[in-house]
């Protein structure tokens, strides 16, 4: 997902209707380019798509079946498909959370826009790090709040004791993402337990867990779900768009005490998801090979990736998602995103909205991709550096 630089702009100034300022202070949302349209723009036949965090291995066969099998149901409303799967996550989650702990959204991005129409209105603040999720900040301008932008510490980290002392009166939110898009970094159980320690009741605490299965068994990893068991204001979000290879079915979820379930689900739309997701959603869960696949690819290909950027001697942060951020690389990243097209059909997501000009983000693909992209990136580097 990218967010376009520029101010939306009203193409007739003497427009008669009435419009939200809100609305205008938000830039236009401009989706990363899909294969068919990098296809069409360059001329190319054979294109790969790194640039949005998907699952290279496909759908779960199993999401496929169960999606298939809803489709005869297309002309009813969704049913019982949206209880099932909040039956279904709950316990999964914690054994003492249950479907009233489950808010589905239409996607992690709804859920986000539900939490955040939910906590800002009249004015108010929410917190989180620069280099994060844009729609943290976005939705909380739509909706008419201030959002709080705490610089990264210098190895791009959550800053979490500069955002806690960015909270105030008026602080509704704090957003926290682990692993962090773009940069894969995680926080440490101790680094989470002192920062919640220091937010003060009236802030909720969101934790966008959205490539929470990627992450190492044995890394040391803070999650907000032990937060959300103690009765703190912590909100968990999660999505089907990542790990479960799910991004086209528009599934995620939120995870929190049941009063605060039951207050977001005033932001809900009727019918938010369409069965046909929701059941396949439903059946990933239970797609135990595929959710071994998709997390032993993302690990073996970080240390591929790793080795082979090492040898091209570009600098990254080492990642706990699906994806691995190159930072100071020796050419505009716009330019060198191009260039990667033209020269292999690959597709990644240039940094500079995010305040790093120098910086890609590269997708893991499968094995034969990620060494197209090693490939490709050499040429591009090696071109760049004679010059
Ligand atoms: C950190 C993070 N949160 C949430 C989302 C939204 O995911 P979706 O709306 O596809 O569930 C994304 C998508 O890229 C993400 O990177």
């Amino acid at each position: 997902m990218s967010i376009s630089n520029q101010q939306s702009r009203i193409s007739n100034p003497m427009t008669t209707f009435v419009q939200n300022p809100n609305l205008l202070k938000v830039p236009l949302y401009v989706a990363g380019k899909s294969v068919e349209e990098v296809q069409e723009e360059y001329g190319l036949a054979d294109v790969v798509k790194m640039a949005s965090n998907e699952n290279a291995l496909g759908p779960s066969p199993m999401a496929m079946a169960a999606a298939q099998k809803w489709l005869a149901e297309s002309h009813r409303y969704p049913g019982i498909a949206e209880r099932d799967l909040r039956r279904a996550i709950g316990p999964r989650i914690h054994p003492s959370l249950n479907e009233r702990n489950v808010l589905i959204g239409n996607g992690a991005t709804d859920v986000i826009r539900m939490i955040a129409q939910s906590f800002v209105f009249n004015g108010g603040e929410t917190v989180t790090c620069k280099v994060a999720f844009p729609m943290y900040h976005l939705f909380t301008t739509m909706f008419g709040g201030k959002p709080v932008l705490v610089p990264p510490t210098p190895d791009l980290r959550f800053d979490l004791p500069a955002i806690a002392a960015a909270i105030t009166p008026d602080t509704r939110l704090v957003f926290l993402c682990a692993p962090n898009n773009p940069t894969g970094l995680i926080f440490s159980r101790a680094e989470v337990d002192d920062f919640m320690s220091r937010v003060p009741e009236h802030v909720a605490v969101v934790f966008d867990e959205a490539y929470f299965d990627f992450v190492d068994e044995e890394a040391d990893y803070g999650v907000g779900t032990e937060y959300v068991v103690a009765g703190r204001n912590a909100i968990v979000v999660r999505s089907f768009s990542k790990s479960a290879g799910l991004a086209n079915m528009r599934v995620g979820y939120a995870a929190a005490k049941t009063e605060l379930i039951e207050y977001l689900h005033h932001a809900q739309l009727p019918f938010n998801s369409g069965a046909v997701a929701l059941a396949a959603a439903r059946a990933s869960l239970d797609d135990a090979d595929y959710a071994r696949r998709s997390k032993q690819l993302a690990r073996e290909e970080r240390k591929y990736m790793y080795a082979a950027l090492d040898a091209l001697y570009v600098s990254y942060v080492r990642s706990q998602a699906n994806f691995v951020l190159l930072t100071d690389l020796p050419m505009p990243a716009a330019a060198l995103a191009e260039s990667l097209i033209r020269h292999g059909g690959v597709v990644v997501r240039p940094m500079a909205a995010w305040g790093m000009p120098n910086a890609v983000r590269m997708t893991l693909g499968t094995h034969a991709e990620n060494e197209r992209f090693v490939a490709t990136l050499k040429v591009v580097l090696e071109d760049a550096r004679k010059n």
